[in-house]
């Protein structure tokens, strides 16, 4: 594990390509363990160069170099220099055609970048540096060219053959083997490259353009997915009317293509007129897709459609750039879900994401700015704070700007970028120079990393009728950024008087967008007649941990009044929160638990009021996840941060159990199933009312019967999995037949199977970890899929906080196992299970001895991928 190994990647250190690609012509000859990839390219000095080394250096891994040709003569093998990593040469000249001819093998390729089989269907996957994996080739997102793909393949085997953009040319070889020829006209970085050849079915719609064009729409899966693609395909049209209508920016190629591979590393890839997606964001059918699968597909369809303009017409000059196109698409799709679907209910699930995952990495050892500055593994950085903080920053300015002036800085945006390579700063100056606002000190927000603190104190004078606002921010250190200057962050507050009704009028009803510039600020209200009780961070209106004294009494009265509804969710978080850390706190010092009678009232209170919204009132009733209140303790204690969780679980469950009931008998009916926001807020209310009243100790039996009985009855996998996720909380026989009944039920569904994975994987019971074990070895479970290590490891590991940190070490032993299993095989994913055992520093010293243990023997494998040592590495050096 040498340092040079593993050399670091700065973003000061960038300089414009010596040479561009006018365009590349690429042939593949398919064959499963040997592809002769050939590739024809014209190359010319880059006049904004100023380097004139003369050296033309091509990334290139991982194959066999068949043979080289400048302007169609052979080169001597002393004529170039080939290592690893790189073909090194001096062509001689500024203008001139290379011919590249390398050998890969597809089948081999287990790591799913570059050229790869799934299920015996050959796919690519390029972003961000899996090109290299193909051929030699400057890649790196700043080379444009135009492509042109010829693909010759078996007939039988391969009967479709894709690329980007037009086919323009097909026929026989002979043989039984085949062609297709396509041309992408818009010039494109290599990383955008795609090429999909194998046995599939397509299933065909079109879409008529403003502008009165017809795009046929294609996606293609293997025959026995056919059925399974209604709701993507409707969501790809959803997206497409929302671009025009949102943003004006409307496809531009004839055919926009999908694919669905069950292999896949992360959620889908916006190639060019091809995106590739894994399965698991494709297929859904009632019976076998829950609620969340449904919005998720719609969800990430969204978003890689929304790329074609962010990220593809405008791509990023490097990858320290990456939330250019992220973070901002990000923010896209979670504008058109909010569109599509409930407004509040999405904000929510975002700002969970955020407080769960976000401010995790932002405290940790791996903290980054939203625009990186440094990286050994480009591949570690496709992160939580790249994309959904980097969509919050993006969200910030929308705030800042309002929707009229943000329209106009995208606009301006695609005006000045469009087909070129830009920053983050490029971004940002469109939506200053179209709006007149200064985001001059904005702009720390891509450059410090951290999660700022706002200390609020509010004070109303009632002699004068005015209320004071007091705002201090402060931003902990991070790696390598001690100091921090202060950000401007957008605070959106309102302020409510005794009946609940806003005392504001602002620039959004009732809510006012206060500037807070300096570390320390006050905010003066004037003509306050009472008391009011303040509302603050209104939809969390900026990325930031907010420390405010609230009675439980402004909190209870929050949750039943405020007019913002995220902010009556997040008093309710704030109330369970503050309640379940007292239990725990109390369990700490081994004394009695109690349940908080008023905040028992609350709840009463919050389920007896007639639900206008079920889905926030579900969400309401969720306490926090165990690894968000995790992050709330100075030292974290698993164990009694799970019984006290518990505890009012239970508590909750027996003192409010008719009102329970009676929500999940008004719930219950299920008619036809609908996947609107009315009926999937009405099936989450019943079946949180469900998981309550399972939670209840000892189990009631007649509960137990009815919670048997949804599962057994049910005609969608949103109530199926509720009741079996209870179940499988419960030992005994009964647990074993239903989770029996599953597995055989679903055992010819990948997707459905890894479901059942994860619900094995994160109960509660003491004998997981063995279950887990015993699952490795499960005919339906692979090492070699991603879907199914992170159903299974994953959902352990990270989804399991209590049983994955039991005191005897054995999940951090067993986690170890597995990456070195994976670093192997496939180096990013065995990075991504790395995170849960990064944050080691917050846990006692008998848990960080244990992890760091397990992360020096990390450290030690032989042939460590730069992906893990990286993570491994800062996660030690934190220490
Ligand atoms: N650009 C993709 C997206 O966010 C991300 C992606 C897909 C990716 N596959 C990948 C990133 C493989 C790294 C490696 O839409
Ligand atoms: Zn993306």
């Amino acid at each position: 594990m040498s340092t040079e190994q593993h050399a670091t990647r700065r973003r000061e250190d960038y300089r414009v390509p010596e040479y561009l690609v006018e365009e590349i012509r690429l042939t593949f000859q398919l064959y499963a363990e040997s592809t002769v990839v050939t590739a024809d390219t014209v190359y010319a000095v880059n006049q904004q160069s100023t380097d004139c080394t003369g050296r033309l250096q091509l990334s290139g891994e991982n194959m066999e170099l068949v043979e080289v040709r400048l302007d169609g003569r052979r080169l001597e093998a002393d004529e170039f220099e080939v290592s690893a990593m790189d073909l090194i040469l001096v062509p001689g000249k500024d203008r001139f055609e290379l011919q590249v001819v390398t050998r890969i093998d597809p089948v081999a390729n287990t790591a799913l970048e570059g050229l790869y089989c799934s299920n015996g269907n050959y796919c690519t996957q390029c972003e961000p540096e899996g090109f290299r994996r193909i051929t030699y080739f400057p890649d790196r997102p700043d080379v444009l060219a135009r492509f042109t793909t010829r693909i010759e393949g078996d007939r039988q085997t391969c009967p479709v053959l894709l690329s980007n953009g037009n086919l323009i040319e097909s026929g026989e070889l002979g043989n039984g083997r085949h062609y297709a020829v396509w041309q992408d006209p818009f010039p494109k970085p290599c990383y955008l490259f795609a090429l999909v050849a194998g046995r599939l079915v397509a299933i065909d719609d079109t879409f008529t353009t403003r502008s009165g064009r017809d795009i046929a729409l294609r996606i293609f899966v293997e025959a026995r997915n056919r059925d399974l693609c209604d709701h993507a395909m409707r969501s790809l049209k959803k997206a497409m009317q929302w671009d025009e209508d949102v943003y004006g920016l409307e496809y531009d190629l004839d055919v926009f293509m999908i694919v669905a591979v069950d292999d896949f590393n992360m959620g889908a890839m916006e190639n060019k007129g091809l995106n590739i997606f894994n399965s698991r964001c494709v297929l859904a059918s009632p019976q076998s897709a829950t609620d969340q699968d449904f919005l998720g597909i719609e969800g990430v369809v969204a978003h890689e459609y929304f790329h074609n303009w962010t990220g593809n017409r405008v791509t990023c000059r490097d990858w320290f750039q990456l939330s250019l196109k992220e973070g901002l698409t990000v923010f896209r799709d979670q504008e058109f879900s909010s569109d599509m679907n409930s407004r509040a209910v999405q904000r929510i699930d975002d700002v969970q994401l955020i407080r769960n995952f976000q401010f995790r990495e932002d405290s940790g050892p791996m903290a980054h700015p939203v625009r990186p500055d440094a990286y050994v593994e480009i591949n570690n950085f496709y992160t939580v704070t790249v994309y959904n903080k980097g969509a919050e920053v993006i969200r910030m300015m929308h705030t800042l700007l309002g929707a009229a002036d943000f329209r106009k800085g995208m606009d301006l945006y695609f005006a000045r970028h469009d087909g070129q390579a830009v920053t983050c700063d490029d971004f940002v100056a469109a939506m200053a120079d179209a709006s007149g606002v200064d985001l001059g000190q904005f702009k720390r927000w891509y450059s410090q990393a951290g999660t700022p603190v706002v200390k609020v104190s509010g004070q109303w004078l009632a002699e004068k009728r005015r209320y004071v606002l007091r705002l201090r921010q402060s931003c902990p250190a991070t790696p390598g950024q001690d100091g921090k200057e202060p950000f401007h962050i957008p605070i959106a507050v309102g302020l409510l008087d005794s009946r609940g009704r806003d005392m504001l009028n602002g620039d959004r009803d009732g809510t006012r967008v206060l500037e807070l510039r300096e570390r320390e600020q006050s905010f003066s209200f004037p003509d306050i007649g009472e008391k009011p009780v303040l509302s603050f961070l209104r939809g969390f209106s900026a990325p930031v941990k907010v420390e405010l004294d609230q009675s439980r009494e402004e909190l209870a009265f929050l949750l039943a009044h405020d007019t913002d509804l995220f902010n009556r969710w997040y008093a309710a978080s704030k109330l369970s929160e503050i309640v379940v850390m007292e239990t725990v706190a109390r369990l700490q010092a081994n004394a009695q638990p109690v349940l908080d009678s008023d905040f028992v009232a609350a709840v009463r209170a919050n389920l007896q009021r007639p639900a206008s919204d079920k889905a926030l009132l579900a969400l309401a009733l969720q306490l926090p996840a165990e690894t968000y209140l995790a992050q709330q303790m100075d030292t974290v204690d698993p164990v009694n941060l799970h019984r006290g969780r518990e505890f009012v679980r239970s508590q909750l469950s027996s003192l409010l159990a008719d009102e329970f009931r009676r929500i999940y008998d008004d719930n219950n009916e299920e008619g036809e199933y609908r996947i609107t926001p009315e009926a999937m807020g009405r099936r989450s209310l019943k079946n949180v009312a469900l998981a309550y009243l399972m939670a209840r100790v000892p189990t009631d039996e007649e509960i137990y019967a009815l919670c048997c009985g949804q599962y057994a009855e049910a005609g969608n996998m949103t109530d199926a999995i509720a009741a079996l996720s209870c179940v499988t909380r419960i030992e005994g026989r009964r647990r074993q037949e239903i989770l029996h009944h599953f597995y055989t039920r679903w055992q010819a569904d990948p997707l459905v199977l890894d479901k059942w994975f994860t619900l094995q994987a994160v109960s509660p019971l003491a004998d997981t970890l063995a279950e887990v074990t015993r699952l490795l070895a499960n005919p339906s479970f692979s090492m070699k899929n991603p879907n199914k290590v992170r159903a299974l490891i994953g959902a352990f590991c990270s989804g399991n906080h209590y049983r994955f940190h039991d005191v005897s070490g054995a999940g951090y032993a067993f986690l170890t196992d597995r990456i070195i299993e994976l670093n192997a095989t496939n180096p990013q994913i065995a990075a991504r299970m790395l995170s849960p055992l990064t944050v080691w520093k917050r846990y006692d010293p008998v848990r960080q001895d244990l992890i760091r243990r397990q992360l020096e023997r990390i450290l030690a494998v032989d042939n460590l991928s730069g992906d893990v040592y990286e993570i491994a590495r800062k996660s030690l050096q934190a220490g």
